[in-house]
């Protein structure tokens, strides 16, 4: 499917979806919210896609936040509607199949939020990350301001939110906003390796797991234990389960179909 402002590729079970302005950074715009949507929700129906990896068109940046011409002039209402409906952030933070941001240059604001909302982040060791809107006069207001928190504690987050610098790369592995740096030659092969080694687990199980842990993040322990046995429990009704137990037996690769 054509879009104005996204390409999307899928190959090997990968579905790669590249936020295609590079000249405006591959900033945030309405239109480029809604295709992110799009896209997500028709990959999502896709069976042979396992993995859906997010990255930004050309060598400077990743996404370099929200749009900030377009937001310049608008009332508190129209901000208001803007952030109505469904939004790119939540789309991927619940999204039912294993997301990865591929980091390939500045991730900022909006860009780093989104960052934030996929399960894992492969940067290249020149991309740059933060939250600048304080510089703006403004706030994070994709998540950033809750999501960052719970990923690097409460300290980390809230010196990048007030104090809006950015940090390299190798300082948000250590913090652990990042998962992973490599040299920017290496980015599409080391994110598709770990794209691949994803996309031949169980999608079944992945997706349990991913609720599972996704769940520690608002359940209190007694009740998120409970919902892991429940999960584990269900593991159990599915076909992958059995295929990847004989497979183990049998001493060879297991071949999961996602049921
Ligand atoms: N919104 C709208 N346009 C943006 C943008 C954003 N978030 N980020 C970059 N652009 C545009 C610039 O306005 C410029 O457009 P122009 O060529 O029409 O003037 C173009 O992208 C290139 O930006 P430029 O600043 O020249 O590139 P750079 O490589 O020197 O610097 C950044 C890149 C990302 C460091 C810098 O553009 C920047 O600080 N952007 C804003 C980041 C931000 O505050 N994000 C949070 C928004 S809430």
């Amino acid at each position: 499917m054509p879009y104005e402002t996204l390409l999307l590729q899928i190959e090997e079970r990968i579905a790669t979806i590249v936020v295609n302005r590079p000249e405006k950074r591959n900033a945030l715009n309405g239109v480029v919210r809604r295709e992110l949507v799009d896209a997500l929700d028709l990959v999502r129906h896709e069976r042979e896609v396992r993995v859906v990896v997010v990255t930004g068109a050309g060598e400077k940046a990743f996404i370099a936040g929200a749009d900030i011409g377009e937001f310049a002039e608008r009332t508190p209402i129209e901000q208001r509607e803007a952030m109505e409906g469904r939004r790119v952030f939540e789309v991927i933070a619940d999204y039912p199949k294993p997301t990865i941001a591929m980091i390939n240059g500045y991730a900022l604001g909006g860009g780093c939020e989104l960052a934030l909302a996929c399960d894992l982040r492969v940067a290249a060791r020149s991309a740059r990350l933060g939250q600048p809107e304080i510089k703006l006069g403004i706030i994070p207001g994709g998540g950033g301001t809750q999501r960052l928190p719970r990923l690097v504690g409460f300290g980390r987050a809230l010196r990048l939110v007030l104090t809006g610098e950015m940090i390299d790369a190798e300082e948000a592995e250590r913090i652990g906003l990042v998962d992973l740096v490599v040299d920017e030659a290496d980015l599409v092969a080391r994110t598709r390796e770990l794209a691949r080694g994803l996309a031949a687990h169980s999608p079944v199980a992945l997706r349990l797991a991913k609720d599972a842990v996704r769940a520690a993040l608002e359940m209190p322990l007694s009740a998120g234990l409970r919902f892991e046995r429940e999960l584990f429990v269900t593991a159990f009704a599915s076909e992958d389960k059995r295929e990847g137990v004989s497979a183990f037996l049998e001493k060879r690769p297991p071949e999961f179909r996602g049921r």
